[in-house]
């Protein structure tokens, strides 16, 4: 990306969000000749360290243990967390001609994420608003990611530049949010539903994270932060509730030591994961009734 394409960059960012102008319409970016990608589905939440990149992480497992092919798009530049998780850690991808080749893990996911092409995973990514979006137009169009039914795009975390350059440039067919059940909760996750809307993105629902503590004695909860806010929360935004995920120390240990993809326990939240599938199901139907 040159200085003028930066510069024009930067400015039509600035005018969406100043609200001098209305968002254009999504699929801004190019698919290449090889990656066909069905459906693109988004997680987000209004602040970090909710358990977004758990959650894109659980859907990814899932879809894909169904049968589906499924990639995710680490869209969290600055702060990666999907292949450590998925066991790519110190994995690189590889470039072939021009493109970019996904890692694929090992039950078959295919990762595309800035810890696979820097140097070393723990070099910091410092780069500026327009860089970082570039970064995302390459993991798009310049990413031989194969036959896709499913794109899962792991947002960093509130309503910045990068969910805008993916709202206002991928084809996403719908966002997961994701919260947890503090203080705060309604206003945060208020700001990423009401971008959705301002960039014509639908709502699939929302997951709250981290709700509970499962007593390893009894079946009892125990509710660290107070009563789960899923419904209050989601009833008062018009976005369905999608379900709770307790605190569990082994989903936990499995994303750090890279093991989530074998050890996930099955049907963790099923009705968050019927939502992409009814989602594209849907889009399936519109496009004449191929299924995913
Ligand atoms: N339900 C849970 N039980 C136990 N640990 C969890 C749970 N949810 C998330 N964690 C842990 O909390 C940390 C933050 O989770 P995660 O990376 O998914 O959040 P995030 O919203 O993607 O963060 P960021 O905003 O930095 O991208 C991770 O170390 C993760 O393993
Ligand atoms: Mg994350």
């Amino acid at each position: 990306m040159d200085q003028s394409e930066r510069d024009q960059l930067r400015q039509e960012v600035d005018e969406v969000l100043h609200g001098q102008k209305q968002p254009s319409e999504p699929a801004g970016f190019q698919q290449n000749d090889y990656s066909n990608i069905r459906h693109v589905v988004g997680v987000c939440s209004g602040k970090g360290g909710v358990g977004k990149s758990l959650v894109c992480g659980i859907l990814a497992v899932e879809l894909a243990r169904r049968g589906a092919r499924v990639g995710v798009l680490d869209a969290d530049i600055t702060g990666p967390s999907i292949p450590k998780m998925l066991g790519l850690s110190g994995q690189r991808a590889r470039g072939v001609d021009d493109l970019i080749v996904p890692n694929r893990t090992e039950g078959g996911i295919e990762v595309m994420s800035a810890n696979l092409v820097l140097e070393h995973e723990t070099d910091p990514v410092i780069w500026r608003g327009p860089v970082v979006a570039g970064a995302i137009k390459q993991f798009w169009e310049d990413c031989a990611w194969g036959e896709l039914d499913y794109l899962l795009v792991d947002m960093p975390p509130g309503t910045g530049d990068v969910p805008l350059t993916v709202f206002q440039s991928l084809p996403v067919e719908g966002i997961v949010i994701v919260s947890s059940p503090q203080d705060l909760v309604q206003m945060v996750v208020g700001k990423a539903v009401n971008m959705a809307g301002m960039m014509n993105v639908p709502v699939l629902g929302l997951v709250e994270n981290m709700s509970y503590v499962a007593c390893p004695h009894c079946d009892e909860k125990i509710y660290p932060y107070g009563p789960s806010r899923l419904e209050e929360t989601a009833a008062a935004l018009d976005v369905e509730a999608l379900g709770q995920l307790p605190i569990d120390p082994a989903l936990a240990a499995a994303c750090d030591a890279g093991t989530f993809e074998r050890d996930l326990p099955e049907g963790l939240i099923p009705n968050a994961v019927e939502a992409v599938v009814r989602t594209a199901e849907f889009y399936d139907a519109l496009r004449g009734g191929e299924g995913a």
